[in-house]
């Protein structure tokens, strides 16, 4: 490597009370592009004691200073102001965001759009959040308020690196919130470039604090600090059942969304041609790697070897390439760590079921973390393939028979965050959409995600709902007020 590609690192510090910081510790780690594989920043590596300062700003934001006497509207034009700063800034941070993540280009631009309407769309709901008057029998007036939960500590996974930190940081300040976000260790860029965003829009020092590390070491102490009251957590199902136990000791608010196996059911008498590119979307978006991808693939036994062979020849057409440019359609995985998972599952699928495309690498491509789109066919819904999350383009395609048997196996996983289902019949699909255990169901499409509408799973998918008017919900307590109204109070005393 010459001094070009090591001038070209740039050294990042987190940010904790409106101010950039080193760690305590002083200690970094590099974090890479994984179309090269090369560093390309060097990054804080948070511990507890870099925890400890954040929770120690936020809660500091939250009981005193002018947060707690920031009103809703301008709770709203901060997070305004935040969202016209991410339009004026989406070209450099899509570009840094597809070079830290391997994703396409063009879906990053996508992203940067979704960033900025979901901070609109929180900035519109602040001045929204009523309370009620509640109709007790006593001759008094009873309410219930709506307040901030208090600190909430964010930790956030490394597919959609800054939407994420959105999804959790627009609803919290929206509520009256202050935060300590933890991106993933992969993928801290675009969040800490975002954080020179906040003073200028307003927000006072501690309401948002960013702490880079990993999850042992900067998660973990989020996940169990006395301090913080709600934890919002996005990433696989291991992490997240440990998250439920950090959180259990000091009885914090939790949210979780955790991925899942989520099928996409393909009827006789779907468009045939919506339904070969829905199911390729559907598995294939951002390399697969994204916690509601339809990668069981369940098709009807008439269509079947049309629909495989549709499908596969299609995949093929898939251009593998460079992120930036803007032709591809598939760029690198994210890490080493996850281009070898998914690598092994390449391989065991060809153990489980019968391979019908890819199954490596791009010959080609010498370096990045690059495999190639992986269709697996006549797969058994009990395969390890067909059963475990793999995030990667990896696709299990499963024959089924009828209705009752289709809704049999797409319900027969732990999972439960999404599905899709594609017909022409209304009847059959709203069946269909009724009898799937699924938190978000979509009907002859797959992957459209509105901040409008609320996001979560059902069974080990997680529990609690993000965007949409219940994403705020998750970052609100109620507090029940009686007013008596007896001149006397009514006792027994
Ligand atoms: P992960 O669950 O380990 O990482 C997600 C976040 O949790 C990161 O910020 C990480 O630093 C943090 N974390 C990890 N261990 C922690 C701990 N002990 N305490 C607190 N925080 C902790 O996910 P990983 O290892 O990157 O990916 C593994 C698998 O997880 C993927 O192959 C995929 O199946 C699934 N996943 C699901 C996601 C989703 O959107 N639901 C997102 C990312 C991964
Ligand atoms: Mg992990």
């Amino acid at each position: 490597m010459g001094s070009e590609a090591e001038a070209a690192v740039r050294r990042y510090r987190m940010y904790i009370n409106g101010e950039f910081v080193e760690s305590e510790r002083g200690s970094h780690y590099p974090v890479s592009d994984p179309s090269t594989e090369e560093s390309i920043a060097e990054v804080p590596s948070g511990d507890e004691k870099d925890v400890d300062r954040a929770v120690a700003a936020a809660k500091a934001a939250f009981d005193s200073g002018p947060w707690p006497e920031t009103t809703a509207q301008e709770r709203g034009r901060i997070l305004f102001r935040l969202a016209e700063r991410v339009r004026k800034e989406s070209v450099m941070l899509s570009e840094l965001e597809s070079r830290n993540s391997g994703k396409p280009i063009v879906e990053a631009e996508y992203d940067m759009a979704d960033v900025a309407t979901c901070f609109e769309y929180y900035g519109g709901l602040s001045t929204k959040v009523l309370g009620h008057v509640n109709p007790v029998p006593d001759n008094a007036l009873s309410l219930s308020l709506r307040e901030p939960v208090g600190v909430a500590g964010q930790i956030i996974p490394w597919n959609y690196p800054l939407l994420m930190a959105a999804w959790k940081l627009a609803p919290a300040i929206a509520a009256g919130c202050t935060c300590v976000l933890k991106p993933a260790e992969q993928t801290p860029l675009t969040a800490l470039e975002f954080a020179h965003f906040l003073t200028d829009a307003g927000l006072p020092p501690g309401v948002v604090n960013i702490v880079t590390g990993f999850g042992e070491s900067a998660g973990a102490p989020i996940a169990s600090h006395p301090d913080v009251n709600k934890v919002a957590f996005t990433g696989s199902a291991s992490v997240g059942k440990a998250i439920v136990k950090m959180a259990a000791d000091t009885v914090k608010r939790v949210t979780l969304e955790l991925g899942g196996k989520s099928p996409n059911i393909f009827f006789a008498d779907a468009d045939f041609e919506s339904a070969i590119d829905g199911a390729l979307f559907g598995v294939f978006i951002n390399q697969g790697e994204v916690c509601s991808a339809g990668s069981r693939i369940l098709v009807e036994k008439p269509i079947y070897p049309k629909f495989l062979e549709a499908m596969a020849a299609k995949a093929r057409t898939i251009r593998v390439g460079p992120p930036l440019e803007r032709q591809t359609k598939m760029g690198p995985l994210v890490s080493k760590e996850q281009f070898d998972r998914v690598r092994s599952y390449q391989e065991l699928g060809k153990k489980e079921a019968k391979l019908a495309t890819g199954g490596g690498c791009p010959a080609r491509i010498t370096r990045g973390y690059y495999v190639e789109p992986t269709i697996f066919y006549d797969v058994e819904n009990s395969a390890r393939i067909a059963q475990e999350e793999i995030f990667g383009p990896v696709a299990a395609l499963i024959p089924f028979s009828n209705e009752a048997e289709a809704v049999r196996i797409a319900n027969a996983t732990p999972y439960g965050l999404a599905a899709a289902v594609w017909s022409r019949d209304i009847f059959k699909a709203f069946r269909v959409v009724k009898a799937l255990r699924a938190g978000i169901v979509w009907v002859n499409h797959m992957q459209p995600t509105f901040v409008e509408a609320p996001w979560g799973g059902y069974k080990q998918s997680g529990f609690g709902r993000e965007l949409g008017p219940s994403g705020i919900e998750e970052y609100l307590e109620t507090k029940q007020v009686h007013i008596n109204l007896n001149e006397k109070p009514i006792g027994w005393y």
